[in-house]
């Protein structure tokens, strides 16, 4: 197999993109980028230096900040996957707490944040041999992706699954506190000015709720297959 494709996954969060997409990524030996890591991370060093909290939001020394921010993916070999690091620092476990969640998508939403990552994203992607999931991949981040997946699932199964993740972790969160992040995240998700989360008009949607991890793979699978066949 060595013609290379794109593939961009998007779609609402804890979908399981990225599960998704580190198996594809490793079964053929693709680049994996998780965008929600950026900015997350992004958010992270908003949240370090007080310029977001629960009361304020200070957009513009965060858009004057953006140059000393440094974002690097290291592949950890152990773990088989890369790791998000932050000027030099690795915030991985930091990135995913629900404080930060909390705080993504208001941060996601300003257009400087995103012309930065997307610079970034694109340059990532130029050789192809990628697998990149987030929420613009397949309309703004790589238009031309061969294979575009959009990812639902219901928001209730979607906050349990996260409620599960973030128990297993040892973080005391209410399962109503995750709904709530989770339906406030799909709301300023799909109504922010720049680059909303929708559907590319060729994406495949695949809805979730009832398969397994395995059937979900095979059935994109089987498409990278059929795309690769025809190229
Ligand atoms: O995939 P995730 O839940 O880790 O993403 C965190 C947040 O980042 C999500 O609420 C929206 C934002 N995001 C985005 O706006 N664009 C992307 N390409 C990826 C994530």
């Amino acid at each position: 197999m060595d013609k290379k494709i794109t593939i961009a996954i998007d779609g609402f969060s804890s979908t399981g993109k990225s599960t998704l997409a580190k198996q594809l990524a490793k079964h053929l030996g693709y680049v994996y980028v998780d965008t929600g890591a950026m900015y997350r991370a992004v958010t992270f060093f908003a949240m370090q230096n007080g310029y977001i909290n629960i009361d304020s939001f200070d957009k513009e020394i965060l858009i004057n900040s953006l140059p000393s921010i440094k974002l690097q993916f290291k592949f950890n070999a152990d773990l088989g996957f890369a790791e998000m690091y932050l000027n030099e620092v690795n915030v991985e476990t930091e990135i995913r707490t629900i404080e930060v969640s909390n705080f993504v998508s208001k941060v996601a939403e300003v257009s400087e944040v995103r012309a930065k990552l997307v610079e970034q994203q694109k340059e990532m992607g130029k050789d192809k041999a990628i697998v990149m999931d987030g929420r613009d991949i397949g309309t703004v981040v790589f238009p031309y992706a061969e294979l575009k997946i959009f990812m639902t699932a219901s928001a209730t199964t979607r906050a349990q699954r996260r409620y599960d993740e973030l128990i297993k972790k040892g973080d005391t969160v209410t399962y109503d506190e995750v709904l709530a992040n989770v339906e406030e995240r799909d709301y300023i998700d799909t109504h922010r000015k720049d680059s909303p989360l929708v559907m590319a008009d060729d994406a495949i949607e695949i809805d979730n709720s009832y398969l397994t991890r395995e059937e979900q793979f095979e059935v994109v699978l089987d498409l990278v297959n059929e795309i690769i066949k025809a190229l």
